[in-house]
């Protein structure tokens, strides 16, 4: 069961690429916001009893029969609307109005010119001035529905803001949640404070109420397992747990033996030390090392890594007497519904699993309570929950930890030499005061051994690569313009202090071509 925030935004989403950011920017107005696909959008709205409606883009076109259409109750809620792009046509569309294929369309940037005023503009933009916006369209309205008037134009949108002030429906040709939309953010912010009349008060301070009352109904008297990674969002949501229903909650943490340097320690002592949350700590390094000896395949090592997880957490998890609840550090991005604009019954739904195959296996229930956030909001939810800094700003870390950062065998002797390699390089990133800067840095060791000379001798030892990214979400990345000085710094060091390691090089490949990991 779900608690909701009694006051909301429901985002109606139509299949744009940007609908995400939409939620995004309603929530850093201080309203609680949900997406949910068009075909679910009547439930959702029963679920949530919004206060007000906004709708997205979309790839698909209101003239074609199969595009989707606005829920019939969304149209008769009397509720304020907004509509976005593909929103606004499909108002247009449904209410009366009509849309045309436009014959050019128009991508990227443009100005609009305000035509009249309008309570989205309040504070914001006047009569007369010209204004940046984001479009994205090749369909426009061409007639507005009865009721409505126009308030901005650009040169290839005559209605590019309307507005029926009656009806409390706003709608906008252009993106008003893209950065490349300047004043975007204050345009939403007005349509859900002056039109739909929220005073903004949601917070993560009442997220984290509204949470800790929603696992309480979930779980009952139940008992929750939660496994720990060492990143940022198992620890939020134990911590989370944790407060909602106490020992009712273990965690469990299974060292590999393919973590980073003192990660270990670090859950140890802040879980079991600082929170005095159960913890069951299992050094698994010899069974996962062991299976891993021999594997060279990047595919192989990741299936064998997930499939031990589960063994061994499975296993402890039947030493301590078994569970009901699984807890799970999902985020939103994770959970979002991708939607099929074909109109067609098919929504595909992408869902992950941070420990895929563990709740079918164990029949577990799923506690999830981060699922409604973004990446930069559990950060925030951590800080508010007095998670160290050194947790709350950490670098993603996959799963199959530095066995896809050693491409050949993973054995303990190249772990030990690339945790060493990997530990002097984030230390020399933070002492440059460059660590926020990065998305994600580490070394790589390679299986390649080159000659080199050190004092009088001849050496023939491994290379390691250093990799440093900078990303939004990990999708698309560019590499961290480090200074030569810096590199050549952190490669002395690392190769005076690391044995093994007599050479360092920095990959230079952007994402796409190149992948973040290697592996
Ligand atoms: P790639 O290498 O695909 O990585 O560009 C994108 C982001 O995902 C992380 N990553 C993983 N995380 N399990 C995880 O939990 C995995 O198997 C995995 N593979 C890649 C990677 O660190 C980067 O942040």
């Amino acid at each position: 069961m779900s608690v909701q925030p009694s006051d909301s935004i429901l985002i109606v989403d139509f299949g744009s690429q940007v609908t995400q950011l939409i939620a995004r920017r309603v929530r850093e107005a201080g309203v609680y916001s949900e997406i949910a696909p068009f075909s679910l959008a009547e439930a959702a709205f029963a679920r949530m009893q919004p206060k007000g409606i906004i709708l997205s883009g979309s790839p698909a076109s209101v003239l074609d029969d199969n595009g989707p259409r606005i829920p019939q109750t969304i149209l008769d809620s009397g509720l304020p609307i907004l509509g976005i792009c593909y929103g606004q046509q499909a108002l247009m569309h449904q209410l009366g109005g009509e849309v045309l294929l436009g014959d050019s369309g128009e991508f990227g940037r443009a100005f609009i010119e305000i035509a009249d005023g309008c309570v989205l503009f309040d504070g914001l933009w006047k009569e007369g001035e010209t204004h940046q916006v984001w479009m994205s369209h090749g369909d426009k309205v061409t007639r507005l529905a009865s009721g409505f008037r126009p308030v901005a134009a650009s040169p290839g949108a005559p209605f590019a803001v309307i507005a029926n002030d009656d009806k409390r429906i706003y709608a906008m040709q252009f993106h008003p949640e893209v950065v490349h939309t300047p004043d975007g953010g204050k345009l939403l912010k007005n349509f859900v404070r002056h039109v739909c009349g929220l005073t903004g008060d949601w917070t993560m301070a009442e997220f984290r109420k509204t949470k800790i009352e929603e696992i309480r109904q979930q779980v009952g008297k139940g008992k929750v397992i939660c496994g720990l990674s060492g990143g940022v969002d198992s620890a939020v949501a134990a911590l989370l747990i944790h407060e909602a229903i106490g020992d009712q909650l273990t965690c469990v943490f299974v060292d590999g033996g393919i973590l980073r340097a003192g990660e270990a320690e670090q859950v140890v002592s802040l879980f079991r030390g600082h929170y005095n949350i159960p913890l069951v700590h299992v050094d698994a390094s010899t069974l996962f090392l062991g299976g891993l000896a021999g594997v060279t395949d990047p595919e192989q090592k990741r299936k064998f890594i997930g499939k031990t997880f589960i063994d061994v957490f499975e296993a402890e998890a039947n030493k301590i007497g078994g569970a009901e609840f699984l807890a799970q550090g999902t985020l939103y991005p994770d959970v979002i519904e991708s939607v099929s604009f074909t109109g067609g019954p098919s929504v595909t739904i992408k869902s992950h699993h941070n420990v895929g195959g563990l709740p079918e296996r164990m029949n577990m229930q799923l506690v999830e309570p981060l699922r409604e956030l973004f990446k930069d909001e559990v950060r925030v939810l951590g800080r508010e929950l007095g998670l160290p800094e050194i947790f709350v700003g950490r670098h993603p870390f996959p799963g199959p930890g530095l066995a896809i950062r050693i491409p050949g065998e993973v054995t303990r002797e190249r772990c030990d030499i690339l945790r060493k390699a990997d530990a002097i390089y984030l230390e020399e990133i933070r002492n440059a005061g460059l660590y926020d800067a990065i998305w994600q840095a580490f070394a790589v060791l390679l299986p390649v051994k080159t000659v080199g000379v050190m004092g009088d001798g001849r050496t023939y030892d491994s290379v390691c690569a250093l990799r440093a990214v900078t990303s939004t979400d990990g999708m698309t990345a560019d590499i961290y313009p480090f200074d030569a000085s810096f590199l050549s710094a952190v490669s002395t060091r690392i190769i005076n202090e690391v044995r093994g390691i007599n050479r360092v090089v920095y990959d230079y490949t952007s994402k796409p071509p190149g992948t973040i990991e290697w592996e």
